[in-house]
């Protein structure tokens, strides 16, 4: 195992009605900016139940942050926090209003131009705002962590930052809250999940047994739970154990101590910058290429993974890998999330712009060994056509 310091400070209040709660976590005195997406929170009454909750406090709105949050949208935010004087974000949503609020958060009180928030990767941060959040949308892990992922539209560029101090102060997972959720949603709750303990688990054995034992686990859930969630949507049992298993995939805790690759992530982010995929589509994509591209150096883990999670004992190591790589495509398809560029009616004339982007985004030594360079990255999308 590595070296590792673990960090988490984010209080989690989990359960059906853990709503109400905002009274009692939200200072008394404090001047609360709420932020949310479309009108998702507002048709399913749950912008009502929390400012009800919010009781006497003075309170502001502040809606429209878009699925793959925009720069342009949030710094319209960050001006109304100037002219009217808010000192803490509540960000009601799922990922792309948690990301948003990360990034209004670190705005209101940066010096300079606020892309370099992302350009800096989040080093230039110095302090954040407060805040907490009501997660309606089991996936991203945001809840729990320190990082956000933010898009310029004008140069299509989508970024990821991070931060100690963006952690949030508490978030309330109230697993009823899912219900309203379209499929397509609790599809991509479950493969982003699922990709996100692949990224931390699926590198090379460090001999870090809890780790490896926890992520076996929680993928193990998720394929178990995933089309179940789907086919029965108000199973509160369910909901309740996708919800916390999202959450505990990318809060710190598997990934302390291990390698990461990441790479699939990257390429993914692209696509959705250049194409407007939904992030969990374009991991669905890329994901199975990536580990048939890499199964020379990603060999013992993979078949760790094919006996421990799927359980398969019998053939070369070189087939259990194959094997268990295609397994976890058609786990994918079962979540009805398709596995090919050409699913999405994109062909061969995205490869470029996807590498040239790559290039310019400085993504050019990805994965655990950092030599996924963009000429790997041309193989891995070419397999996924
Ligand atoms: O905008 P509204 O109307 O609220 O609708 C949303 C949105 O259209 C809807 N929705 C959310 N909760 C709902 C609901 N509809 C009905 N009932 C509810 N209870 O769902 C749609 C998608 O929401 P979004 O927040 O975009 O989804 P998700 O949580 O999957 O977040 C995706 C974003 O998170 C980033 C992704 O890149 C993407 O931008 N990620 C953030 C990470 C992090 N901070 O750690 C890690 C991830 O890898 C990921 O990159
Ligand atoms: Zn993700």
């Amino acid at each position: 195992m590595n070296n590792f310091e673990f960090y988490n400070p984010t209080r989690i209040v989990f359960g059906k009605g853990k709503i109400a709660e905002l009274n009692r976590l939200v200072p008394k005195e404090a001047k609360v900016l709420i932020l949310f997406g479309g009108e998702s929170a507002r048709k399913t009454g749950t912008l009502d139940e929390v400012e009800q909750a919010l009781g006497e406090r003075e309170v502001g709105l502040f809606s429209g942050i878009e699925a793959n949050p925009r720069y342009e949208t949030l710094i319209k935010a960050v001006d109304k926090i100037h002219q009217e004087g808010y000192n803490y974000l509540l960000a009601v949503g799922g990922g792309s209003v948690i990301d948003g609020t990360k990034f209004v958060a670190a705005a209101v009180n940066f010096e300079g131009d606020l892309w370099e928030i992302l350009t800096s990767g989040g080093t230039k941060v110095t302090s954040a705002l407060p805040f907490g959040t009501v997660l309606t949308l089991p996936a991203t892990g945001s809840e729990m962590n320190k990082g956000s992922v933010i898009t310029r539209e004008a140069t299509q560029s989508k970024r990821a930052f991070m931060h100690d101090s963006l952690y949030p102060q508490f978030s309330i997972l109230d697993p009823v809250k899912t219900f309203t959720l379209p499929p397509r949603q609790i599809s991509n709750g479950v493969v982003d999940a699922f990709v996100h303990l692949m990224e931390q688990y699926l590198t090379y054995p460090t001999h870090a047994y809890v780790q490896d034992a926890f992520a076996e686990g929680l993928l193990k859930t998720l394929i178990d739970i995933g089309p179940k969630a789907l086919a029965t949507p108000h199973d509160y049992d369910l909901r309740a154990s996708l919800m916390w298993t999202a959450t505990l995939a990318l809060n710190g805790l598997i990934g302390a101590g291990v390698p990461q690759d990441w790479s699939t992530h990257m390429l993914g982010h692209e696509i959705t910058a250049l194409y407007g995929l939904d992030h969990a589509q374009t991991l669905a994509i890329v994901l199975p290429s990536m580990l048939k591209e890499k199964l020379p150096q990603k060999q013992a883990k993979l078949v760790q993974y094919a006996q421990q999670v799927w359980g398969i004992n019998e053939g070369s190591k070189e087939q259990k890998a194959l094997q268990a790589i295609e397994l976890t495509r058609a786990f994918f398809e079962r979540m009805d999330v398709k596995t090919r560029f050409s699913d999405y009616n994109l062909n061969d004339d995205v490869i470029d712009p996807l590498i040239e982007s790559l290039t310019q985004n400085g993504m050019t030594a990805l994965g655990e060994h950092h030599d996924i360079t963009p000429e790997v990255s041309r193989r891995v999308y070419v397999a996924s056509l």
